[in-house]
């Protein structure tokens, strides 16, 4: 990639924002940061590990004498979940909220740190009573309930490794992670809400489990009241086996390494790997992090992920760094158009919500809808929003400053991977300049690179893989039951450093941009581009709201460039759009980004985590079968696009 050109001539965002001074001048994380770091990496680490209480004193901060098998704080003990609630009740800030939860259809619940206190200790208790031990691994298949934190903290406290399971995922998605670590306790609910209906996770799970006896629980929360079947020798309401429970349970101190979760990442090949992360390390890095690129100020900010506890987004900055860190957080339910367009905006204006955490994915939707529903609700609130899940498009970055952060708020662009287990790229909002559509630079404590094939650091400019060059605190220790395959993978392509898979480049100021998985990059007749720069040409187009673009095989130019794209409502009406199209981005990048085909669909295919999957749009324009769809969100979509593509050609 690195001796290429193109790369570097597709580069034509120029756009830069200091930050705000009002903003830096109140900052949690200052430029000093990055000297104490660069200074002394492990001292550093030392010190952020003081956001988080130890009952025994680590005694080294990185043993990687077995490297890649990390140990962090070795020696140390610890217990994530009194980390997340005890320890702040003890300050006395039982009374602080934890979770403004929202349903779907607008039920609420209040839960403050002594209830969170009440609700885990008694959760673990019934865990207990359920017969699971410490190291025993428990699986969570849940909606977005105050439950499933309960549930999850209450693993931690007994140290019983969780791993939850998306609940948008399917029945065989349940049985091959349930399998494949050994679960024997299920906990789901009858069901959720989605879109105003009931989906049915209880019945998924009955289907998961049909051919594995091991499991001997399954814990049903009660949420939706739907008709379920009930095991009798296996199912128990979660009311009936909690609610009994003594309101106290004293945690146990585990060692820094004790397995926290295991988090399956799909990936687009083979079987789904168990990235597993451990306990003193993972929650020293979520603390930090949210403090540093939030700038979180427990007593007076509300904090917004709107995600799903389902990923690993969910995972570090619903759960784990906010509570660690004391935070009042939104816990949303359900989708942003139920029941109508403007609900986000409803609740930001509803709770006054001044930090707001979302993917990509969700902003070109609301771009898609239109200016004037945000415009409809007071977001004065907020102060800062963040952005995670693939690379933003320039144009959209643009549109969530303006017409959410009111051209005010800092836009925080994370970079970081299910395996990090915490955000490892981004601009520190007080600190450094922001651009629309880059990630900017390694954290204080984080080492990046990008390298060429060879090994070398890429001049700036020059584009390249991404690497990290030294361990972190977060970083997965192995994939669950497969050293080899971690091995492989994250730590074989450049001896001792860790890759990514992910493309990326230098600017002129050495500030990083993600282009995405090394897989989306796409070669017509011998120029390399990466799908995300012709996307981001697509979507800066007035009248494109989302862009999927794809390297189809062509006997003259090797590959070539197929688009998918999704208008906006207010262009569905006009005549010549691919046309105009094609001719836009000619004019944007150059003759050889034209697309030899546009589409224009209703929806593209995405996984739970709003990434595109394009090698299915890829089967697609090679006219072959369409491949492994389990893991999209939406399963009807494929033949939805098939039947828009039949009709435009
Ligand atoms: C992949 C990791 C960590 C939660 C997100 C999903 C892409 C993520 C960005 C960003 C460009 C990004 C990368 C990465 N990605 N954040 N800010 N800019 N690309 O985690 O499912 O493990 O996916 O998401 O390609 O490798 P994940």
């Amino acid at each position: 990639m690195a001796e290429n050109p193109t790369i570097r001539e597709l580069s034509h965002e120029d756009r830069s924002f200091d930050p705000p001074g009002e903003f830096a001048a109140q900052a949690n994380a200052t430029a000093k940061l990055y000297d104490q770091a660069d200074a002394d990496r492990l001292g550093f680490w030392a010190d952020q590990a003081q956001r988080i209480s130890w009952d025994t004193a680590f005694d080294d901060v990185l043993d990687w004498s077995d490297a890649p098998f990390a140990k962090w704080f070795t020696g140390g003990k610890l217990n994530a979940a009194y980390n997340c609630v005890d320890r702040h009740v003890e300050a006395g800030m039982g009374d602080r909220v934890a979770y403004y939860f929202e349903g779907e259809g607008g039920d609420t619940r209040t839960i403050t740190y002594h209830d969170l206190l009440r609700e885990v200790s008694k959760a673990a208790n019934a865990l207990i009573e359920l017969g699971v031990k410490t190291g025993d691994r428990v699986a969570i298949y849940m909606p977005m309930l105050p439950e499933t934190v309960f549930a999850m903290l209450a693993c931690a406290r007994i140290g019983a490794p969780h791993t939850v399971i998306f609940g948008g995922f399917s029945d065989k998605a349940i049985a091959d992670r349930v399998r494949d670590c050994g679960v024997e306790v299920v906990i789901t609910s009858d069901g959720g809400y989605r879109r105003g209906k009931t989906n049915a996770l209880k019945a998924t799970v009955d289907k998961a489990l049909e051919d594995i006896p091991e499991v001997h629980t399954v814990l049903v929360v009660k949420r939706t009241g739907q008709e379920i079947d009930w095991h009798n020798d296996r199912d128990q309401w979660w009311h009936d086996v909690v609610d009994k429970q003594s309101e106290t349970h004293e945690p146990e101190f585990f060692d820094a390494e004790h397995p926290l979760y295991i988090m399956y990442s799909s990936g687009t090949t083979g079987k789904p790997k168990g990235i597993m992360h451990t306990t003193g390390g993972y929650m020293v890095g979520v603390a930090y992090t949210h403090w540093a690129v939030f700038d979180i100020k427990p007593e007076t900010d509300i904090y917004w992920t709107a995600a799903d506890i389902g990923w690993v987004t969910g995972h570090s900055y619903i759960v784990y760094g906010p509570l660690a860190n004391a935070t009042t957080s939104v816990l949303y339910e359900g989708t942003p158009d139920t029941p109508h367009r403007g609900r986000w905006w409803e609740i930001v204006q509803k709770y006054g919500v001044t930090i707001l955490y979302c993917a990509p994915t969700s902003i070109r939707t609301f771009m898609r809808w239109g200016r004037d529903i945000p415009a409809e609700y007071d977001l004065s609130s907020l102060r800062l929003l963040g952005s995670v899940g693939e690379p933003i498009n320039p144009e959209a970055w643009m549109w969530y400053r303006e017409h959410i952060g009111q051209n005010t708020c800092p836009i925080v662009d994370t970079w970081w991977q299910t395996e990090n287990g915490h955000i490892l790229i981004s601009a520190l909002p007080g600190v450094t300049a922001t651009k629309p559509g880059a990630a900017m630079r390694a954290l204080p404590g984080i080492t990046a690179d990008i390298y060429d094939e060879a090994g070398n650091s890429v001049e700036p400019g020059n584009g390249g893989y991404l690497v990290i060059t030294e361990p972190w605190p977060g970083m997965l220790r192995t994939l669950w039951g497969d050293e080899e395959r971690y091995k492989n993978t994250y730590w074989s392509q450049y001896p001792g450093v860790y890759f990514a898979g992910d493309g990326a480049k230098y600017d002129q100021d050495g500030d990083i941009w993600v282009l995405g998985r090394v897989d989306d990059v796409l070669n017509v007749s011998g120029h390399r581009m990466s799908t995300a720069e012709i996307e981001s040409a697509l979507v800066a187009h007035a009248m494109v709201a989302e862009a999927a673009v794809v390297g189809a095989q062509d006997e003259t130019t090797g590959q070539a460039i197929e688009a998918f794209v999704i208008l906006r409502e207010s262009a569905k009406e006009h005549n010549h759009v691919v046309g105009m199209l094609r001719d836009h981005v000619r004019a944007a990048i150059g003759p050889i980004a034209t697309p030899r085909s546009i589409t224009v669909v209703s929806d593209l295919p995405k996984t739970r985590s709003g990434k595109i999957m394009r090698r299915l749009l890829k089967d697609l324009a090679e006219d072959r079968e369409i491949g492994d769809t389990t893991t999209l969100a939406d399963a009807s979509v494929m033949d939805t696009i098939q039947q828009q593509v039949r009709a435009a050609r």
